[in-house]
Order: structure tokens, then sequence, then C-alpha cells
């Protein structure tokens, strides 16, 4: 019997999908956040994000495939990252879950991780 994997059980693609793109809105509207992001278009962003988190859960590799090895603490060094930063992002991330509505179970694994991953991505002190 094959397990299932995180990135079917909450509902594939799709789900990450929404999630991404709600984030993005999010991160539209936000003055502190906005600037960081280099390309005006924040589609190539959406493309990336999403495919590092549909990859992290389960499902295809498609991020490696075009991106290589993660190293996101590293590909995070161009950007400042103090806990206002962290703070914004992880607040716009809470609504994009929170939008998804999934069962509970589901929904604190992903959020779980997503503190975890936020927490660990603060370059700076400020
Ligand atoms: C890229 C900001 C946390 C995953 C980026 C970029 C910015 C940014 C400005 C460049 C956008 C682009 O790709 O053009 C932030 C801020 C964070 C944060 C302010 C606050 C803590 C995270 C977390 C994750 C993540 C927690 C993973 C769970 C990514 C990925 C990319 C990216 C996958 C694209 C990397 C690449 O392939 O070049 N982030 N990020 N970020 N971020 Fe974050």
């Amino acid at each position: 019997m094959t397990e299932t994997s995180f990135y079917e059980a909450v509902g594939g693609e799709e789900t990450f999908r929404r999630l991404v793109h709600r984030f993005y809105e999010g991160i539209k509207q936000d003055p502190l956040l906005l600037p960081l992001y280099p390309e005006e278009d924040l589609t190539g962003a959406e493309d990336r994000l999403r495919g590092f988190l549909i990859q992290y859960w389960g499902g295809p590799t498609t991020y490696s495939q075009e991106r290589g090895h993660p190293r996101l603490r590293m590909r995070h060094n161009p950007f400042v990252i103090g806990e206002a930063e962290r703070d914004a992002w992880l607040r716009h991330m809470h609504e994009a879950v929170e939008s998804l509505e999934l069962p509970q179970e589901l929904e604190t694994k992903l959020w779980d991780y997503l503190v975890y991953a936020a927490h660990s991505m603060v370059n700076s002190p400020t």
C-alpha cells in the first residue's frame, strides 16, 4: 500500500495554487514587504514559492529541476528579513492558510511548518 503524501491529502496542485495566490494578494498590499520583491510582476515569485511548497510536501519536483537545491536561507540573503518582515510574511500566510479551510489536523501541520520555516529565514536583528 502506498502512503498518501501530504501534498495529495490537502488536494494536490490546486490547493497550493490557491494558497500561494492568496498569499501574494496580501504581499501586493504590503508596504513593508512589497519593496523587497525584485520583480514588479510577482508571477515568477508566485511560481517559485508554489513549486517549492509542492515539492516539500511530496508533490512533483519541478522546483528543483528548474532551480536546483532550494538553499532557502542563502537565497534570502539579499533581502533584509527581521522580525517585522517575518511577522508580516506570516500574517499573509496565515490568511492564505485559513482560506483553504483544510481539516484541522492538516491545517496545523502546514501552519506549524510555515512558522518554523519563517523563523529560520530571519537574517537581520532589526
Ligand atoms: C523568494 C521574501 C520566507 C520560500 C523570496 C523572495 C523574497 C522573499 C523577496 C524573492 C522573490 C522571487 O523569487 O523573485 C521572504 C520574506 C520571508 C520569506 C520576507 C519572511 C520570513 C520564506 C519562507 C519560505 C520561502 C518561510 C518557505 C517556506 C521562498 C522561495 C523563494 C523565495 C521558494 C524562491 C527561491 C528561488 O528559487 O529563487 N522570498 N521570504 N520564503 N522564498 Fe521567501
